[in-house]
């Protein structure tokens, strides 16, 4: 093995931990006082105040939308959400076996091909792109989950709210308001978080000038990965793995033994705790109580007490957000989906900012293969 010595190893930062990339006007995290703010509002104020869609554009616009903004958004987003017969063609075409996220990835990736103005990177056009996106994708989650229930696809109501559409084409019916809130409140939670993998993703391949659905088709699968947003599903297995919460003691133990990671908890930014979990947290309690389901509540407890008193690692907001949406009535594998609904709105911001003041990502690495040789 040799050593590259024009990048002495001790400037190597395997994972880019603790590496400032570059400058970002969209999110702030701050682990030291535990706060997220984006474009400078505390992100559990927006939860408790603001909708998703004034979420969504006050990350595009960098400003809460007035009355008649909003107004105008709200008619644009609602006008926008039915999805294309090619679209709904090609995903009827892939099986039942293909992972959600695969799925949604694919659709995307259809919707790009299929927009004639794909290659117009001008702040006009990547908005414009960015909406369309932002009003399809419940479409594209919403018809999945059915169709993997065997249940016809629900056209969106443009009577109704982004997050009471999500749920209504999702399920066939109007769930409660307080249903809608805790998915709303979920939905801006998981929006954006600066340069986060996934967004991180986006940005380098923005910044080869390629387009924004190619963006965010790579930030889809970047998201997909377990360390990352595949994470809220994985809770869920986890939890279906115990059973109840007598049993969660006894489990951390034998699956810290095998070296297991476990889901949900620990964070790159975030060592004192995720900033976004109690807002969360108060939204799954919510839920608990409106679901009457105690015995939920009391398995989540048990393993976060258990990885606390084992590990001292904890929750992050997939932590939360899984169970949460466990008790909506989404199936497992169609979280990390939900997820990418919410992060469309990061992401696209994020293309929109590296655009607007681009310079190529490529980093550089020490070479430690074997040292040059010659053929014969
Ligand atoms: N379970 C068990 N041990 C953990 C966990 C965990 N969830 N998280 C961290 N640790 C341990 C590591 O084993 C390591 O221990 P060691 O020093 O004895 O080897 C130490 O804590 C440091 O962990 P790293 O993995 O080096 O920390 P890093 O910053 O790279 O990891 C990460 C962050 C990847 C999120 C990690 O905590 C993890 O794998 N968590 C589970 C996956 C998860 O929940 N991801 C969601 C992220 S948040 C989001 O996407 C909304």
């Amino acid at each position: 093995m040799s050593t590259d010595t024009t990048a002495p190893a001790q400037e190597i930062r395997k994972g880019l931990a603790g590496v400032v990339v570059d400058y970002t006007a969209v999110s702030k995290v701050n682990p030291e006082t535990n706060s997220l703010l984006y474009r400078g509002y505390p992100v559990q104020e927006l939860a408790a105040n603001c909708t998703f869609e004034e979420v969504a554009y006050l990350l595009w616009h960098g400003e809460l939308p007035d009355e008649q903004q909003l107004a105008e958004f709200e008619t644009r987003e609602r006008s926008l959400r039915r999805l294309d017969e090619r679209v709904k063609r090609v995903i009827d075409e892939l099986p039942l076996t293909a992972h959600p996220m695969d799925v949604v990835r694919t659709a995307v990736s259809v919707i790009g091909a299929s927009d004639p103005d794909a290659a117009d990177a001008s702040p006009a056009s990547n908005l414009d792109k960015s909406i369309r996106l932002f009003a399809q994708l419940p479409s594209i989650v919403a018809y999945d989950q059915r169709r993997r229930r065997g249940q016809h696809l629900v056209e969106p109501r443009d009577d109704l709210g982004y997050s009471a559409n999500f749920l209504f084409m999702t399920f066939d019916e109007l769930p409660s308001e307080v249903v809608v809130e805790a998915f709303d409140v979920s939905m801006t939670l998981y929006a954006e978080h600066s340069f986060n993998a996934s967004t991180f993703t986006a940005r380098v391949i923005t910044s080869t000038m390629s387009d924004l659905y190619s963006a965010v088709v790579g930030g889809i699968g970047a998201l997909k990965g377990a360390l990352h947003g595949g994470a809220n599903e994985a809770v869920m297995h986890i939890f279906d793995e115990i059973g109840t919460a007598d049993k969660a003691e006894a489990w951390l133990e034998q699956a810290l033994s095998e070296k297991r990671k476990i889901m949900g908890f620990g964070h790159r930014v975030y060592k004192n705790g995720d900033s976004r979990v109690p807002t969360m947290k108060a939204s799954l309690d919510i839920l608990v109580e409106h679901f009457d389901r105690p015995d939920l509540l009391a398995l989540y407890t048990a393993l976060d007490d258990a990885m606390q008193s084992r590990k001292a690692i904890q929750p992050n907001l997939d932590y939360p957000s899984g169970p949460a949406y466990h008790l909506i009535g989404y199936d497992t594998e169609m979280f990390t989906p939900l997820f990418v609904a919410a992060r469309v709105t990061g992401w696209t911001a994020h293309i929109m900012e590296q655009a607007a003041s681009n310079a190529l990502i490529r980093p550089l690495s020490a070479y430690n293969g074997v040292e040059e040789r010659h053929i014969g």
